[in-house]
């Protein structure tokens, strides 16, 4: 066996000359696979004796270790290398006019949501955020939903486990509301609070109105007197700057979040007939959101002392705008990526939405 020293200085050549991950995967197995040849000397040891073997037997383990690393660098080389020649080959140059029958579409929730935010925006409100997965403080208990509260077994929520806990209490959520929102930013913010949240949000739920991620934008405000009549003179002018109608009749039904007190359910006018929804003027009505004055329990829980400072809240399902606004029957087909419903309902990207330049740039991209 004194072709070792040949045996390693001619695999880590091959391993130094393979020029793709292919070539160098024979080389390993030449040198290291069942028929590989220092395979078959670690088995023609057993001829050997005792004092021969323990020796051999160290020198071939140092080579084996040695051709390992060799082969793991190499791969790693020819790996960066074959990614780098793919994004060269792959180079998108973006810059490059796009062909008019070709251009994407604006998806109606993102539209919405640019509707939205200018809307709030003009009335002052800041845009917040929160992550879609959320700790059970933040999306029930500081709520005024503590464990075992009935409310939690109403939103259909999606657990999500704690690899830190096994404890049930501990396990996350993604969240099933945007009301996380108002505690992360009364923990971060002192009054005065404007703001609205918009995003993703998570339920159990499958049919024609519901989907399992859908989304919402919640609004907050806190100050010094604030009264359920801010609450109802701000969501007046947004329904009618949402639905560009210069009046619309609204109602406010008393309702129950655990999280306001009074709550309040809004009502747009709208006339149904068979065929058509307008919003408007009408004998019907159209539950589009929840709202309420902030609970004193949730004030306390964000860090502000409810006898100095009082708040609204409300809640609105953005989807369920673009249906209404737009509309669109069947929520499930937003999320089914369908590019000739996109094509349909979907707007250009130049068409942005401003208060000044008209919220829906007459309509679809399609109408
Ligand atoms: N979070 C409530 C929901 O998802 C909506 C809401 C928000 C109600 C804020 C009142 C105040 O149904």
């Amino acid at each position: 066996m004194e072709n070792l020293e040949d045996l390693k200085i001619q695999t880590l050549k091959a391993i130094d000359n393979a020029t793709d991950s292919k070539i160098l995967d024979e080389v390993r197995v030449s040198v290291l696979g069942k028929k590989g040849a220092i395979t078959e000397l670690m088995k023609s040891l057993a001829s050997f004796s005792v004092e021969e073997k323990k020796e051999m037997g160290k020198k071939l383990n140092i080579l084996k270790t040695e051709i390992e690393n060799a082969l793991e660098t190499k791969k790693e080389a020819l790996a960066t290398a074959e990614l780098n020649a793919k994004l060269e080959a792959e180079r998108i140059d973006v810059t490059l006019p796009i062909r008019p029958e070709n251009q994407g579409r604006i998806h109606p929730v993102s539209k919405i949501y640019e509707e939205v935010v200018s809307i709030f925006g003009e009335m002052g409100f800041e845009v917040a955020e929160g992550p879609d997965i959320e700790d059970q403080f933040h999306n029930f208990n500081a709520l005024n939903m503590p464990a075992n509260h009935p409310a939690r077994q109403m939103q259909d929520t999606f657990y999500v486990p704690n690899p830190e806990s096994a404890d049930f209490d501990d396990s996350y959520v993604v969240r099933t509301h945007t009301s996380p929102v108002q505690i992360r930013t009364m923990e971060n913010k002192k009054p005065p609070i404007r703001i609205i949240a918009p995003g993703r949000t998570y339920r159990s739920d499958y049919d024609a109105t519901h989907t399992p991620m859908f989304h919402q934008v919640e609004g907050l405000v806190i100050d010094k007197n604030i009264t359920m009549a801010h609450l109802k003179g701000c969501l007046y002018d947004f329904v009618k700057a949402f639905f560009e109608l210069d009046d619309i009749p609204v109602r406010y039904r008393p309702s129950y979040f655990p999280f306001t007190e009074p709550s309040a359910e809004m009502d747009i006018g709208c006339k149904k007939s068979k065929t058509e929804l307008k919003i408007g003027a009408g004998t019907d009505w159209l539950e589009i959101l929840g709202c309420g004055m902030v609970h004193p329990n949730v004030l306390r829980a964000g860090g502000i002392d409810p006898d100095e400072y009082q708040g609204f809240a409300f809640g609105v399902g953005i989807d369920r705008l673009a249906m209404l606004k737009y509309g669109i029957p069947d929520l499930r087909t937003f999320f089914e990526s369908d590019v000739r419903w996109l094509k349909h309902y979907g707007f250009l990207p130049l068409d942005e939405s401003s208060m000044t330049g008209g919220l829906s740039n007459n309509g679809g991209a399609a109408r």
